[in-house]
């Protein structure tokens, strides 16, 4: 049975990644939605394929979200000294969960550097582009984000991260009107891959991750498999880690 099911893990990976058409997919067993144990393995496993990059390469750019914060906090420690960036400005209001402190998570971890971005969502464009123009510091951790060898991110379903983000009104109606199902690095995507809103924000966005050599998204659950087939159509690239469950239900969706 055993044999079976590790067989039709490896035929789901395959399947995905084709239809997808993404480098790679990782499943691991379980339910994030319902099991803590599935979770906690999920994030191992995005820790374990950001540990073996680590000696290659000098930045390192991660999202927020709870299972980044279990990657953080699962990554073993390594004398790699890498530099660790906020993929993008910060969201939200827990703490544990925002990419600064994720960042500097792992930057202890692997005895490196951790730079924060001090940019909350909602600032308007012209309030960002002079933050940039004058903030050398910004202007410098945004660079390091957008060329960073790796980023690492969550996918969140879009109507969650509406709430998280405190959207307005109109915002929602966006969300609703493009057919949103899922969001990350800010950007929310419908069912085609769509980009159909995006928060104003500085960092690394979805949709240009080709600068970025090793991209892996981090994301479990079966509540949560719309959403990630819509980001992944989004970014087309990189590695999925994701969970049986989440991983069946896609099958049954692409
Ligand atoms: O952008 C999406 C979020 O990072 C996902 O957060 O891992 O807590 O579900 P989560």
């Amino acid at each position: 049975e055993c044999f079976l099911r590790l067989n039709r893990l490896d035929e789901m990976q395959q399947y995905i990644r084709q239809k997808l058409r993404l480098k790679e997919v990782c499943i691991v067993p379980g339910n994030c939605d319902s099991d803590k144990t599935a979770k906690d393995e999920l994030s191992r496993k995005g820790a374990l394929l950001l540990a073996d990059l680590l000696d290659g390469v000098k930045t390192v750019a991660i999202s927020g979200g709870s299972t980044m914060a279990g990657v953080a906090a699962t990554l073993p420690e390594n004398a790699s000294g890498v530099a660790v960036v906020p993929a993008r400005g910060g969201i939200g209001n827990r703490v544990e969960f925002q990419a600064n402190v994720i960042a500097a998570q792992i930057a202890s971890k692997a005895n490196g550097t951790y730079h924060m971005l001090h940019i909350p969502d909602g600032l308007s464009e012209s309030t960002l582009r002079v933050m940039l123009r004058s903030d050398m510091q910004t202007k410098k951790i945004v660079a390091m984000a957008k060329t960073a060898e790796v980023i690492l991110f969550g996918i969140g379903r879009s109507d969650i991260m509406a709430d998280r983000r405190e959207l307005t009104v109109s915002e929602r109606k966006k969300l609703a009107d493009g057919g949103a199902l899922g969001e990350a690095l800010g950007s929310y995507c419908n069912v085609s891959g769509e980009v159909v809103y995006a928060t104003n924000n500085v960092g690394i966005s979805l949709t240009e991750l080709q600068h970025n050599l090793h991209v892996i998204a981090v994301a479990g659950g079966s509540s949560k498999a719309k959403a990630i087939i819509a980001v992944m159509r989004a970014c087309h690239t990189g590695t999925l880690v994701t969970d049986e469950a989440a991983a069946s239900e896609i099958a049954k969706l692409i």
